[in-house]
This record gives structure tokens, C-alpha cells and sequence, in this order.
């Protein structure tokens, strides 16, 4: 059940995912899918189809024809609800778990926005679809600690947290999902992931695209609760945590939380906001607008391993470049015996360890070797592997196909819980309460100067793409 399904997700991302998931058969044997939307959107399963079948031609990897596309056009229907007006919808779920046959489990994916949420959760409840059902909610959980503590609650008051399935996307992509791969099933790294050899971490997602016509939304949410506040926090928990006992949701999350609970609250002096220069000018955006399209920052994590490293994050819209990258510089060897030249030249980062992220995705080694010739002479090598070439899978799911599959599976290791969420959003505090003023930038540029001493002594560095 898709709420939300005449909106922008569902259009981009969660209808050509769902046909994807159907054609790569990985969806179940028998299921039907229903659309929901307030009456004032309400359409027929006729007008839903169509509006399917436009969302895939447009944003979907495979053209919505064939045999699979027919047969996963007639798994769709619609069923409007509003509160108080919830029939059509009920209706809707009965004939279709009545084709589906047997015991269906439900599955309801709320991709509304965060004011209609709490209104469809009590009508899950009210209207008995909860039971024994899943959810999978959207971002933004909340928009400070007391909003997550309320939505949080309006949730469980309806679905036990067994069956909450909070999506951050960015745990959902592959590249991202092999940070546990590359640290736990390997001797080469995990020995080196540690205050013992790294001196700073780097996450960093810059983005090219401005707010796109998203003034809405953005206005009243600014890049650290879009991205970093979601994204780029969880996204730390994976580079930061300790080896969970097994690869289960309950193990992984609690080592998750506990870096969420290591994080000391941030300090407002540690942050740049910045603001791109025309973005007051957008269609609906106030003039005097404070809200932040940039954001930089250091955060700490207060434990054995990560003591006195820092965390710089960073994230933007309208920026030079679109990157997705963690960047582990790892410190200088205690002895230096060879020529000071290329250590030099490399920037005081000669041995780095490069995640890219971005689909495909890439990690890199970078260290010095000795240039070929009469003198030692050092240069920057690059160890390169690239999922691209290293991999030929048909089977590479997207973000969101990924985690709905997840959530089909009832496996929530890359979901995020309760008490991980509000942990995030006390940490956040002290900079929500205090924010600094934002500094304008240029659109195409690399965001405000201020934080070149952010990251002081170290640089910010957006390693060269493989
Ligand atoms: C979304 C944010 O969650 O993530 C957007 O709301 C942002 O503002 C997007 O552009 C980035 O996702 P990705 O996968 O393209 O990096």
C-alpha cells in the first residue's frame, strides 16, 4: 500500500522501483499494490495505472511493455482516503488481499509529507489495517528532538517498532552497504580503523543541483536537517561503529546507536552555514531567508576508538561538483627517511583510503611509490577498485529497491530505530538552538571560505573521481 502515490517519490523513485523489483522477480509470487492519496487526488485504478505506467517511461530503468509490465499493471489499484473518509480505501485492501489469496501480509509505505503523517498513522489504527502490518516511514523523522520524541510515539501507539521500517536512502545504496563488507570481512582494513592510525575522516556529499523548485519544503528544513541530520549522520554510524556481534538488525543498530551516543552535541563555533547567493530570490523562499543550502562541520566521537579524531562533514546545493565520498586520511609513518618532496607536494595526505559512494562506486588506496629512475624519488599511486569493473551483476538494485525488498524480508538492519533517531536530534540541538549566520556563497563554487579554518590543520580535498 503506497500513500503518497500521486506525489514526487512515488512518481521518481518508489513506482519505477516497485516495476523494477516486479521484472527482476523479487516481489512476492501473488501482490497486489494499492495507491492512496486524500479524495482531493483521489483516481481510479484506470487513471493510477496510467499514471504508473508515465512515472516509469519517465524516471524507470526498463520501459513499462511486455508481459511483465502487464502483469504488473494489473497488481495496481487505487483507493482515496481522507480522515473520517476512509471506505474507498478499506474497500481497496480487502479485494485486494481477496485476489491476493491466503493470508497477505501487509506492507504500507507512508510517502507523504511529515503533516499528513501522524493523520495517516491513526487511520492505519483507527481503520484496524495495522494489524499485524509494516511500515515504512519517510524522512524527516522530525525536526527537532521533541517532534521525533511526538512522531515517534504516534507511530508506536499503532505499530510495534518491530515493524517500523524508518528509510534512509543512503543506507540502501550498495557502495554504502559495503562499508561493512570492506571493514568486517577483511583483515587488510579494520586493523588500520582507529585513532591509532587515522587522523581525520571526511564525509562529504556536495551537490550540483540547487533546491529545484523545492522552496516548500526546503525553506522550513535547510541542508543539516535534509542531509546531515539524516544522511550524512547515518551514514557515520556505518564508517564509526564497532564490529557488531552478527549481521542482524538488532546487533548492527545497537553499535549504531552507540556511536549515535558517543557523538558529543555539537558546537555551533564548529559549523559553517551557507547560503547560495540568489537562492532568497527563488519562488517562494522568504527574502530575508536564514535557511542554510550549505552546511559544514566537525563532529567528535567521545570513544576509545575515535578519541580526538575529527569528523568533517559536509554538504550543499549549487556547489561546484556532485560527489559522494568518505575520505579516511591516515597519519604519517613516524619516521621520515625518504625525500620530503612528493609528501609535500601530496599535502600532508600522501596514504588516504577513498570510499566513493555514488552509484557505481569506488574505493581507493592512495600511498606513495617510487617513481622509476636513478633517484628515490617519490610519487602519488593510486590502488583502484571499481564496482564497474570488478563486477557484472544484472541484479544491482537501486537505493529504494533495495531497502523496500528489506523491508518486504521483515530485516531491518538498514533501517533506523527509535532511540537512534533521538539520540541524532540531541546531539543537533545546541546547533538548532544556536545556529550561526549564514554566509552567502556562489552558486558553482565550493561554498563559504570559513571552512578552510573548520578543517584546520588538515584541508578539505575532494579526491579525483576513478
Ligand atoms: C534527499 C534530499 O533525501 O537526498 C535531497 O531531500 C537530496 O535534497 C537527496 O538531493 C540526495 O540523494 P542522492 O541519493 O541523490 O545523493
Amino acid at each position: 500500500m503506497l500513500f503518497g502515490a500521486t506525489g514526487d517519490l512515488a512518481r521518481r523513485k518508489l513506482l519505477p522501483g516497485l516495476f523494477h523489483l516486479a521484472k527482476a522477480g523479487l516481489l512476492p509470487q501473488r501482490y497486489r499494490i494499492v495507491g492512496s492519496a486524500p479524495a482531493a487526488e483521489a483516481l481510479s485504478d484506470e487513471q493510477f495505472r496510467a499514471h504508473a505506467r508515465e512515472a516509469v517511461a519517465e524516471f524507470g530503468r526498463s520501459s513499462p511493455e511486455g508481459p511483465a509490465w502487464q502483469e504488473f499493471e494489473a497488481s495496481l489499484s487505487f483507493g482515496a482516503a481522507d480522515t473520517g473518509a476512509t471506505e474507498p480505501l478499506v474497500t481497496a485492501v480487502r479485494e485486494a488481499e481477496r485476489a491476493v489469496g491466503g493470508t497477505p501480509r501487509r506492507l504500507f509505505h507512508l510517502a507523504v509529507p511529515p503533516v499528513a503523517f501522524t493523520s495517516v498513522i491513526e487511520l492505519l489504527g483507527a481503520t484496524g489495517l495495522a494489524q499485524d502490518a509494516r511500515v515504512i516511514v519517510e524522512k524527516p523523522f522530525g525536526t527537532d528532538l521533541a517532534s521525533a520524541r511526538a512522531l515517534n510515539s504516534a507511530v508506536q501507539a499503532v505499530f510495534d517498532e518491530s515493524r517500523v521500517f524508518r528509510i534512509d536512502h543512503f543506507l540502501g545504496k550498495e557502495a554504502v552497504d559495503n562499508i561493512l563488507a570492506l571493514r568486517f570481512a577483511n583483515g587488510l582494513f579494520e586493523p588500520l580503523w582507529n585513532r591509532e592510525h587515522i587522523s581525520h575522516v571526511q564525509i562529504d556529499v556536495p551537490e550540483r543541483i540547487d533546491i529545484q523548485g523545492r522552496a516548500h519544503f526546503f525553506e522550513g528544513t535547510g541542508t543539516f536537517r535534509d542531509m546531515v541530520v539524516t544522511h550524512l549522520f547515518q551514514l557515520l554510524g556505518f564508517v564509526a561503529m564497532e564490529p557488531p556481534v552478527a549481521l542482524e538488525a538488532q546487533p548492527l543498530r545497537d553499535e549504531q546507536v552507540k556511536v549515535f551516543r558517543s557523538m558529543r552535541p555539537l558546537d555551533p563555533a564548529h559549523v559553517v552555514r551557507g547560503q547560495y547567493s540568489g537562492y532568497r530570490a527563488e519562488p517562494g523562499v522568504d527574502p530575508a531567508s536564514d535557511t542554510e543550502t550549505f552546511v559544514a562541520l566537525r563532529v567528535d566521537i567521545d570513544n576509545w576508538r575515535w578519541a580526538g579524531v575529527p569528523f568533517h562533514l559536509r554538504s550543499g546545493k549549487a556547489l561546484a561538483e556532485g560527489r559522494h565520498v568518505v575520505t579516511l586520511g591516515l597519519r604519517e609513518p613516524v619516521l621520515g627517511m625518504f625525500p620530503l618532496d612528493a609528501r609535500e607536494a601530496a599535502d600532508g595526505r600522501a596514504n588516504e583510503l577513498v570510499i566513493d559512494f555514488a552509484d557505481p562506486g569506488s574505493i581507493t588506496a592512495r600511498f606513495l611509490a617510487k617513481e622509476p629512475g636513478p633517484t628515490m624519488q617519490l610519487a602519488e599511486a593510486d590502488m583502484v577498485f571499481g564496482y564497474q569493473s570488478s563486477f557484472t551483476t544484472d541484479y544491482a538494485l537501486e537505493a529504494y529497491e533495495h531497502l523496500i525488498l528489506q523491508a518486504m524480508l521483515g530485516d531491518q538492519s538498514l533501517f533506523t530505530r527509535s532511540d537512534g533517531i533521538e539520540r541524532l536530534w540531541e546531539v543537533a540541538a545546541p546547533l538548532l538552538d544556536a545556529p550561526p549566520p549564514v554566509v552567502p556563497y556562489d552558486p558553482g563554487s565550493w561554498g563559504p571560505e570559513a571552512i578552510a579554518s573548520l578543517v584546520a590543520p588538515h584541508r578539505w580535498h575532494l579526491p579525483e573521481r576513478h
